[in-house]
């Protein structure tokens, strides 16, 4: 069944919002723009971003060819001749109800071509896992030397991105197809060529979020003025603890005036603004207090995580240890019950179901890059398997093997896999926690085994010297390494809630369609 498309009423679909398209192994994103609202303060300038949805690699292909000026018969002719005479034309036939589903709204089918051809935007290949969302470590060094540190950061540490490089990763990173980048270490705002690096990250993704302690955005005019300037920024600020607990916690006399003052900033500017909380036996008992200073603040989100047991974090808690500080997190934390405000915690994401939680999207929608250009699926994983150099290979090559199949693929940890473990609390919702467990203290996890078949996350360096540090010490917070083998990184990435949006008309359409559509919203 050829495009039945008669002499007199050829028809052109064209695009009326500029749709996007990513495209992965297994489908791909349609991404259709909505208004970002990062610029609290400044209605009707916000920025255009996008909300993903998940589609068929078919119906992506087909709107991929989409340009106004050509026909739908040339258009299905293309087609056909991709997917052949058997599946082509019952699938052009529902790429094309698609379009008049969405007509008026999506697009319009015009009598006429359109003098200039206007494609959406692709990205992705349907070879591989090209992600969406990236962590950029730009420096390894810190001016602070916080006991939790997953990164192991401190002033000693001397690692960081050149500017040249961090331009060739970012262009890279947005030619593969990422439109939100977060930018930390180590301390971002610390690298000589911080401005530069945010610059040149403002004007090449669609949103940019700084992840800081907030030290120069409170005392360097500079820095802030460079913030300030942006509207396509979110900012991060780290509060782990009220007034000196905090500058104990993070080891550094004015970290809390420097931090409070840097959220103040940040949010009187209009700029979208989260406050990051660890929590570790340390400030527990503060939790509270925390919550409440953070709320009277005005910030946007507030996310509080238990300390893992990563880098300089084994100082503090270990699997277990850590999986029961997030049981005591979440009862101190349920007494705010469902606050819009409190982001990705466990108590929010555990609300009222038992279904296992969102994946992440680790090693597949999100990934993170270090200083060297080295790729791996989670910045909290800082010393596992590199899935390439961004630097030195292409991005099929990374994105294409089968690491990032099974990243894709599996769940994330919480699921059936996981019931009745001790590790549950720890794990759920983490890859990279659930593969620190399962390639150090509990080899026979399910999970792991299930999703992962046969693959190492190259941390056998980190087994011998877990081995060793056993025998030589006797503290069971010896078992991780102070600082891992090769110095490389956290936030999980590509959130929604990392995107937030102003109402948008074609939004609620798209929501509701979406499901008719088999769209999956991501
Ligand atoms: C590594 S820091 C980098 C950005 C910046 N230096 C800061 O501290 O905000 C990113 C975030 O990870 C948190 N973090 C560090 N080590 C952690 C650990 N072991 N477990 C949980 N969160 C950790 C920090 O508190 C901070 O909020
Ligand atoms: S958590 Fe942030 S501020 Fe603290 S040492 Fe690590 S990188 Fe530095
Ligand atoms: S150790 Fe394995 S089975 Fe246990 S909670 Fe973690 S991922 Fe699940």
């Amino acid at each position: 069944m050829m495009a039945v498309e008669s002499a007199l009423q050829p028809a052109y679909p064209a695009l009326l919002e500029a749709l996007e398209v990513h495209r992965d192994a297994e489908g791909g994103l349609l991404l259709i723009p909505v208004q970002g609202k990062l610029r609290r303060a400044a209605p009707g300038q916000e920025r255009v971003s996008h909300l993903p949805y998940r589609a068929e690699g078919y119906l992506l292909d087909y709107l991929a060819e989409l340009d106004g000026a050509r026909s739908r018969a040339e258009l299905e002719r293309r087609f056909n001749e991709r997917y052949g005479p058997l599946f082509g034309p019952p699938l052009a036939a529902r790429c094309w109800e698609f379009i008049e589903q969405y007509r008026g709204r999506l697009f319009e089918i015009r009598a006429t071509p359109q003098e200039t051809p206007n494609p959406p935007r692709v990205t992705g290949s349907p070879e591989a896992y090209f992600p969406v969302h990236a962590t950029l470590e730009i420096i390894e060094t810190c001016n602070m030397t916080c006991d939790h540190c997953y990164y192991s950061s401190s002033p000693d540490k001397t690692g960081k991105m050149s500017l040249d490089d961090a331009v060739i990763m970012m262009d890279r990173l947005a030619a593969g197809g990422v439109r939100v980048i977060e930018l930390t270490g180590g301390e971002c705002t610390i690298h000589t060529d911080f401005v530069a690096i945010l610059e040149h990250a403002c004007r090449t993704f669609d949103i940019v979020a700084v992840l800081t302690n907030g030290y120069r955005l409170g005392t360097s005019d500079k820095i802030w003025n460079a913030i300030r300037s942006k509207d396509n920024l979110m900012v991060q600020v780290s509060l782990d603890a009220v007034g000196e607990r905090h500058d104990r916690f993070r080891k550094h006399p004015r970290a809390y005036e420097a931090a409070i003052r840097a959220i103040e900033r940040v949010v009187s500017a209009g700029i979208i603004c989260r406050v990051a909380s660890s929590i570790s036996e340390e400030n527990l008992d503060q939790v509270e207090e925390l919550y409440r200073t953070v709320k009277a603040l005005g910030v946007d989100k507030h996310s509080f995580a238990a300390v893992a047991p990563h880098g300089r974090g084994c100082n503090n808690t270990e699997a277990v240890g850590a999986a029961e500080l997030v049981r005591k997190l979440n009862e101190r934390l349920a007494v705010f019950g469902r606050d819009e405000r409190l982001y990705d915690t466990p108590v929010q994401s555990q609300h009222g179901t038992s279904e296992p939680p969102h994946n992440c999207g680790a090693g597949a929608r999100t990934i993170a890059v270090d200083q060297q250009g080295y790729v791996r699926a989670c910045n909290f994983s800082r010393d596992s398997k590199k899935l390439g150099n961004l630097l030195h290979e292409p991005g099929e090559a990374i994105f294409g093997q089968q690491a990032s199949f099974f990243f894709a693929n599996a769940p994330s940890p919480g699921g059936r896999d996981c019931l009745g473990c001790d590790y549950y609390l720890h794990c759920r919702g983490c890859f990279v926690k659930a593969f620190m467990v399962s390639e150090t203290t509990f080899p026979a996890c399910p999970w792991r085994a299930r999703w992962f078949p046969g693959m190492s996350l190259g941390l056998d360096d980190f087994q011998s010297r877990l081995t060793s540090s056993q025998s030589a010490k006797s503290s069971k917070f010896d078992a991780c390494p102070e600082r891992a083998p090769r110095d490389l990184p956290t936030i999980c990435g590509a959130h929604e809630d990392d995107l937030e949006y102003a109402a948008h008309p074609g939004r609620g359409h798209a929501r509701s369609s979406a499901a008719k559509l088999h769209l999956r919203v991501v």
